[in-house]
């Protein structure tokens, strides 16, 4: 229960800066009600389901898992993997589903609108989100940003999911999903109009009958008024209900929400969640008809495996760097091609100077040896090169937790990008490796023409330091070899170009100390591979039962070490043993000590904002220092794992600061940390694998986050914007609050694509200890739509150099003006089946056209499997026509034909000529119908069903639909 002081607290505040969340289905809750997660997981996990058995009774495969609600990640894994017969990565799955559902969490955190929530009868601006929202995800999954597509898609499913929480759909007795939602072009009917009177008192606390018998019999739409702040609402109007919600004290008492089981309705909360799942569903559903299943399955993160991604120096001394690159790159792609260990996703960008990019991400190997093979060394200047932007290119384009790996010579000459750089490394935690060659004659080009060559002068140090700064900060490493030395180096690409990589245990000591280090091997872990890399470092290694092997030893009985330039790479014998070993380091100069090995045990974790109510949603920025904080830890891919430990380790020291941990079902956790560390660190968890499968005891196990976390002593926020139109300034305000009073921060702003940003050079605190400023954001006109842009605003405090950032991604959209979906006219159907149905086939001939919509993109068939053959003509009024011909087997007696729109709006087709149906709807169109789906009889040879009713019967049909 909360507690009347937290309210007081808040009003005494004031609204304006720390606003709770509107009220909503739960984001994280510990009673059985559905939360936004669940709900949202529910969804991932039953579509895919049913997409699977799709797949698996198309290949005639049988499919025999039941879609209820006792799906897991790992049971549809397996499912799925069976029906496409290549092994479905579960991780990615989890986090999939994890990201959408961050982002689903993030609106009741940020967007306080009526229409994000359905609140106070706003269904059409409501309905307008959604649509808009869908079109983004389809956009951004059309230029390959996933995480875009996932972070649109949250916010979607909240408001869409919010609808049923929030509306009196339930209560009319609605036995489907509200479709209109999705479909912009159906016309919102029955809404109850601004002097309808929609609730009564309720009988005490007793809610459930509130809701006005005349609203219930005209099957009037109406839907909770919300405010924190005022009581009053319109006459006779239901309110929302519950603790926060001033307007339900007022006439007519009580809510009508169903936000979980002891809301005012909560006794409909299972039934308004169910429905939410499977609104969610056909949402999905509409995604994958206009995507297709391949796209489809990257969006549910089912087909990521690894990314191979490469920044690439194309100055003139680079071109056996190039070739070298080319080499280790085409030797991974062509071992690995067909197997689980094949990279999913390729990404190149190019740099020199002044220029750099562009990015080069595809998921076609070919394209991308092409593209590599393009690249040639020519130039050089006289100047460091833009090594820093064509990184934050890759860090932008690339997906969450990427291995990064860039091959220069030069110093950068973009030190200005370093913050920003650094602030990308912690969003995305992404690991960086630099593969520099000569680093011994570490040039800035301009002192080239003075020594005639490559050679001369040494490095100056800070040249190197920036890139060895950058690596430690993400958990990667800084080689230095010689050109001559390279192949060797690159090693470590094809080491962490797998699938299923983890991090056990990393360590910075800048200065070198003496130091013993141990970390603990469990069964789950292969090809463990140590990495030190320093100024020749000394070190021994001791496996759990003491036999040692030193670091000049190149094959000894715990390992083969590859010396070259500054690395030493220790693979352990396969037959490495699990238990504690131990590290034994000597230097005196700066090094770094990295354990990694592949298994399907990892976790993903964030820092989440404590809301009013209990509920959490994800920080954008970093937390705040001396004070506490809380982490939301997943543990993938152990179905049998107990966490024992998460602690913050300091990233070059041993000070370590424990996590308290609670769980939130068998594999998330929240953990509180008391006080976020003046230091840099690193998340490490600790715990016990349990093996079912053996009677052995549970072993230990250690993950770590490669990227490193720090806190600062003032935040910025922002109002977060999902998409933005090209050529149009975007203005957005924010906020830096900070515990001092007074003081003047430096504020800079830039998008990792260098669209135009405008922004206050500084901000002053101020005695209250905050400031307000204005940032301009503008996409050349010319973005395509789709682009992935992230803004960091960044501040910094000039005294302490204490640095705050809050990181916002947008999606560059053009205005969406085509609501229409495509159109399906059947022209003839030629079916006469005798009882033995192989013996004959069946035709049928359609016009698919999309009125004055983009025009048809595609065509394909989603049920079905007769053949489809298309061509286009030209109709006497001028409009484009896709006449499409289906010819199957009567024995295949369905058919499902969906047509997608430039902008992806979706028509399908449904055709049947299974034996015709009696029952015949009444013609005309009901919005708001308790059945989402009828069938209606035509000509008594064929059916056509479709979800929502707008019906014409005659020999001719034509209808609108998807
Ligand atoms: C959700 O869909 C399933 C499958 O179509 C159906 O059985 C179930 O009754 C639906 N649930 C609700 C609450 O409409
Ligand atoms: C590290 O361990 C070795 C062997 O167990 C021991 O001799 C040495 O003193 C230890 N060094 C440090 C710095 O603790
Ligand atoms: C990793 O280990 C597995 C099994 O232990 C082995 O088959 C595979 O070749 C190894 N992969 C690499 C990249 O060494
Ligand atoms: C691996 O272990 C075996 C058996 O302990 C040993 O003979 C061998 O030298 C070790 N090293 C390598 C690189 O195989």
């Amino acid at each position: 229960m909360v507690s009347l002081v937290v309210v007081a607290l808040f009003l005494l505040q004031g609204a304006l800066l720390q606003p709770p969340q509107a009220a909503a289905f739960k984001i994280y809750t510990t009673d059985e009600s559905l939360t936004h997660h669940r709900i949202t997981e529910a969804a991932f996990l039953r579509k895919m389901a049913d997409v699977c058995r799709n797949v698996a009774t198309a290949r005639g495969k049988d499919f025999t898992l039941p879609i209820n609600s006792k799906l897991t990640a790992t049971i549809v894994q397996k499912a799925c993997s069976n029906a496409f017969s290549s092994l479905l990565k579960l991780s990615t799955f989890n986090l999939a589903i994890i990201q959408t559902s961050i982002s689903n969490a993030a609106v009741d955190r940020k967007q306080f609108s009526t229409a994000h929530h359905f609140d106070d009868e706003d269904f059409k601006n409501g309905r307008d989100l959604i649509t808009k929202g869908i079109a983004s995800v389809k956009v951004s999954i059309k230029k390959g940003n996933y995480l875009s597509a996932r972070t649109s898609l949250g916010a979607v499913c909240h408001t869409l999911q919010d609808f049923y929480s929030h509306s009196n759909w339930v209560e009319l007795g609605s036995t489907a999903p509200f479709s209109t939602l999705i479909k912009p072009e159906l016309p919102l009917n029955n809404i109850a109009g601004p002097n309808t009177k929609t609730c009564r008192n309720c009988v005490g606390e007793d809610c459930s009958d509130n809701i006005l018998p005349d609203v219930l019999q005209q099957k009037t739409l109406t839907s909770g008024y919300f405010s924190l702040i005022f009581s009053s609402k319109p006459a006779g109007k239901c309110s929302h209900g519950g603790f926060f919600d001033r307007t339900s004290s007022r006439e007519p008492t009580g809510g009508i929400n169903k936000d979980d089981i002891s809301s005012d309705h909560g006794f409909l909360h299972k039934r308004a969640a169910e429905m939410a799942i499977n609104a969610t569903m056909e949402v999905l559903q509409d995604i994958r008809l206009a995507t297709g299943d391949q796209a489809f399955l990257r969006l549910m993160g089912l087909r990521q495996t690894s990314v191979l991604a490469f920044v690439i120096d194309t100055t003139g001394s680079m071109s056996d760097d190039i070739e070298e690159a080319k080499r280790v790159s085409f030797s991974i792609i062509d071992s690995r091609r067909g197997t689980s260990e094949e990279p999913s996703e390729y990404i190149l960008v190019p740099f020199n100077d002044p220029d750099f990019g562009p990015l080069t991400r595809t998921e076609d190997a070919d394209l991308f040896k092409r593209s590599i093979n393009s690249l040639s060394a020519s130039g050089g200047g006289d100047l460091p090169e833009m090594c820093l932007s064509g990184l934050l290119l890759a860090l932008a384009g690339a997906p969450q937790s990427s291995d990064i790996f860039v091959f220069t010579d030069a110093a950068a000459k973009d030190l200005e990008l370093k913050s920003t750089v650094q602030v990308m490394i912690e969003r995305t935690k992404s690991t960086v490796t630099f593969l520099l060659t000569s680093p011994f004659s570490f040039r800035r080009r301009r002192d080239v023409s003075q020594s005639q060559g490559f050679t001369s002068r040494s490095i100056p140090l800070s040249d190197i330091q920036l890139y060895r700064d950058l690596a430690h900060v993400s958990g990667g490493q800084a080689i230095e070899v010689t050109k001559a030395t390279l192949s060797l180096a690159t090693a470590v690409i094809t080491d962490a170009s797998t699938s299923a990589l983890v991090t056990l245990f990393q360590v910075v000591r800048n200065p070198g100390i003496a130091e013993n280090f141990t970390f603990v091997l469990d069964p789950s872990l292969s090809n463990v591979t140590v990495y030190v890399t320093g100024d020749s470092p000394v070190f021994t290694l001791y496996s759990p039962t003491g036999v040692s092997q030193s670091g000049s030893v190149a094959d000894g009985p715990l390992g083969s070490i590859l010396t070259v330039g500054n690395l030493k790479r220790v693979k352990l014998n396969s037959t490495g043993q699990t238990g504690e070993w131990k590290i034994s380091i000597d230097s005196t100069s700066s090094y770094s000590l990295k354990v990694t090995g592949q298994s399907s045990v990892n976790f993903l974790f964030n820092f989440v904002e404590r809301l009013e109510g209990g509920d959490f949603t994800p920080k954008a920025n970093r937390p705040f220092t001396g004070r506490n904080a809380t982490l939301f830890v997943s543990v993938t891919g152990g179905d049998s794992v107990t966490v024992t430990d998460v602690l913050l380790v300091e990233a070059s020291g041993s000070n370590v600061v424990n996590g308290t941990i609670k769980a939130l079902g068998a594999t998330d956790f929240l953990v509180n940390i008391d006080r976020i560390p003046e230091w840099p660190f690193v998340v490490q968890l600790k715990g016990l694998l349990n093996d079912s499968t053996t009677r052995s005891l549970p072993s230990r196990f250690q993950r770590q986050s490669p990227t490193q976390q720090q806190g600062s002593r003032f935040t910025i926020t922002a109002q977060p914007n999902s998409t933005i139109e090209p050529g149009t300034p975007f203005v957005l305000n924010f906020t830096l609050v900070t515990n001092a009073t007074g003081g003047s921060y430096t504020i800079r702003a830039r998008t990792d694509r260098s669209f135009s940003v405008s922004f206050p050079s500084s901000l002053n605190a101020g005695t209250e200890g905050s400031a307000q400023g204005t940032i301009t954001l503008t996409a050349p006109s010319n973005t395509e739509s789709g682009t992935d842009v992230t803004l960091t605003i960044e501040a910094e405090d000039p005294e302490s150099s204490d640095s705050n950032y809050v990181a916002l991604r947008f999606t560059v959209m053009t205005k969406v003006t085509d609501f229409s979906s495509p159109v399906c006219q059947i022209v003839s159907i030629k079916a006469d089946c005798p009882v033995e149905c192989s013996r004959a086939s069946w035709e049928l001939s359609t016009n698919l056209t999309d009125g004055n919509g983009t025009g048809i993109a595609g065509v394909s068939l989603s049920r079905g499997n007769g053949s489809l053959s298309l061509s286009n003509v030209m109709s006497a009024d001028g409009t484009n026509v896709t006449v499409a011909f289906y010819n199957a087997s009567c024995c295949s007696q369905e058919v499902e034909l969906v047509a997608v729109d430039r902008v992806g709006n979706v028509g399908t087709c449904f055709t049947s000529i299974k034996s015709p149906s009696t029952t015949v709807s009444p013609s005309g169109s009901t919005t708001v119908s308790p059945s989402g789906s009828t069938t209606v009889s035509l000509n008594g040879s064929y059916s056509v069903s479709f979800s929502m009713c707008v019906a014409l019967v005659g020999l001719l049909v034509s209808f609108l639909y998807g």
